[in-house]
This record gives C-alpha cells, sequence and structure tokens, in this order.
C-alpha cells in the first residue's frame, strides 16, 4: 500500500532487469536533476527476455515492493519486457501511484519512416506480448506503415559483461541488422532499454553498410518527459532552494554490488553507493508453475 501523503522529498524507484535501464536513468537525470533516485538491477534474474511471462510478473511487483519500502513515490519500470509483461498488474497493485512504463517508439518511429518499413530490435518476449502487438497492429492500420520484428536473442547478455563494441557483440548487431536493411527499413526502434548502450556500435555499422541515413528510435527522454509530467499532476516534484540536500542516486543489484558499481562508472562516468540486496518473490507466484 502507499501511504496517503508522499513528500515530495521521496525517491524515485527505477528498475530494470540489468544495467540497461542506466540508458533511461541518464535522462531522468538530465531532466529532473532535484529529484532523490533509486536504482534497482534485477541482475540475478537477468536477462528477463528468455524468461516465463509469470517470473517476470512476480519480479516486477517485488521489486515495486522492495522500491516503495524504501520510501519511493513514484515507479519508473526501466524495461521494455517488464512493461509490456507487468505494468497493467503492477498498477492494479498500486491505483495511485505515479508509475511511468517504457514501450517500443512504433509511434516516433512511423512519423520518422519514409520507406514505411521500420526495424524493430527488442527481446523475444516483448515482441510476443500481447501490448506490443496490438500496438503495431494499432499503427500498422492508421498509417500503413511494416513493422519488421527482430527478436535480439543473447545481445542483452553481451551488454550485461559490458562487451559493448567487442567483436562477438559487433557481428550479433550486424546478423540482427543486415536483414532489416536488406527489406529497406529506414528506420530502427531501439525497443530495449539496453540497446541505447551500443548506439554507438550500431551507429559505426550503419556508416560501414553505406546507411548513415537510418534513423534510430530510443524512449528514455519521452519517458523522463513522462515522469516529469505525472509528478508535476500529483504534486510530488521535489521543490528545492539553497539549504536543500543535493539530489541522491542509490544504486541497489540482486547480484554483485562491485560489478554493477563497475557498471556505473564506465556506463555513466558516475559512482554513486550501491548494494546488494535479496528482494524475494512473495509466495505463491502468480500461475505457478511457470509456463
Ligand atoms: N532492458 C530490458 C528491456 O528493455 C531487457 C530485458 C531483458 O532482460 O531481457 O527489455
Amino acid at each position: 500500500m502507499v501511504p496517503a501523503t508522499l513528500p515530495h522529498d521521496a525517491p524515485v524507484g527505477i528498475f530494470d532487469s540489468g544495467v540497461g535501464g542506466l540508458s533511461v536513468l541518464r535522462h531522468i537525470q538530465a531532466q529532473l536533476p532535484h529529484e532523490h533516485l533509486l536504482y534497482v538491477a534485477d541482475t540475478g534474474y537477468a536477462p528477463y527476455g528468455d524468461k516465463p511471462e509469470a517470473l517476470v510478473i512476480a519480479r516486477v511487483l517485488a521489486i515495486a515492493d522492495f522500491l516503495i519500502a524504501q520510501g519511493a513515490k513514484a515507479i519508473v519500470v526501466a524495461c521494455n519486457t517488464a512493461t509490456v509483461a507487468a505494468v497493467r498488474v503492477l498498477r492494479e497493485a498500486h491505483p495511485g501511484m505515479p508509475i511511468v512504463g517504457v514501450e517500443p517508439g512504433l509511434k516516433p518511429a512511423a512519423a520518422l519512416t519514409r520507406s514505411k518499413k521500420v526495424g524493430v530490435l527488442a527481446t523475444e518476449r516483448t515482441l510476443r506480448g500481447a501490448k506490443f502487438l496490438q500496438l503495431r497492429d494499432q499503427i500498422h492500420r492508421d498509417t500503413g506503415v511494416e513493422f519488421l520484428l527482430q527478436p535480439c536473442v543473447g545481445l542483452v547478455d553481451q551488454i550485461e559483461f559490458g562487451e559493448l563494441a567487442s567483436h562477438a557483440t559487433t557481428s550479433m548487431l550486424e546478423r540482427f541488422i543486415a536483414p532489416l536493411l536488406a527489406q529497406d527499413a529506414d528506420t530502427l526502434v531501439l525497443g530495449c532499454t539496453h540497446y541505447p548502450l551500443v548506439r554507438g556500435a550500431i551507429e559505426r555499422l550503419l556508416l560501414d553498410a553505406g546507411r548513415g541515413d537510418v534513423a534510430l528510435v530510443d524512449t528514455g527522454d519521452a519517458v523522463a518527459r513522462q515522469l516529469a509530467r505525472l509528478l508535476a499532476a500529483s504534486g510530488l516534484l521535489r521543490v528545492t532552494d539553497a539549504g536543500s540536500i543535493p539530489a541522491a542516486l542509490t544504486g541497489y543489484t540482486t547480484a554483485s554490488a562491485t560489478v554493477f558499481g563497475a557498471a556505473f562508472r564506465s556506463l555513466l562516468g558516475i559512482d554513486p553507493p550501491v548494494c546488494a540486496v535479496d528482494i524475494a518473490e512473495p509466495q505463491p507466484l502468480p500461475d505457478a508453475p511457470y509456463n
């Protein structure tokens, strides 16, 4: 349960299966520099993309409970896979709480494409989700744009290992992207929050293929704007003055704090305090046994 009156000074809770949500966190820090932030990397359970839906839902509910117990006034599900699987259940569990999810940017991509072909890079689970498929069908009906769905199996793992530009990661990206270009896609949706972290490698690959014209769509910026809107509408934006304590960021991980601390330094160039935590799922799990 969310307490009836939450002080605007309370932190915003953000989470992902791992480091991917840091691509969203950096936009939140830029747009809402006064907010205290908590970030959970559920690395002990990553990647979510190849896990059964019931497990992803259980993890989302457990992490949200953890963040609320730390005093979070709002939650950002900085993971497409978790949003597609569980944001509805999460909103039902916490009515009145500002909750922002992240979904592949099909709408902005449809507005950008000239060839009417858009490649969507995401996890298998996101691309199979009913919520995602409904959105795709609706935008296709409205605009005639064709969405070419490309599951990127293994890419989240590469990024979690810190292999942002290794030979293995580059050839994996090439294998996923070349067929989309061959089908005339001129816009690629980065439909997993991990993928903006390899944007540099994707841009190099496109340049090498003579396709520097291809647009990349990432929704991190839009998620931060939506969070700002929801906080303002609920009277929860943190107000500061000269005497206020500076905004603080705390990282939590369900795996190694040392490894996650290193990821903060290498990906964002910051060194916040990081704690390893055990976030257990409530029993019994929804829809157990896992499908
Ligand atoms: N960052 C998550 C997403 O946006 C990765 C999912 C996974 O862990 O497979 O979908």
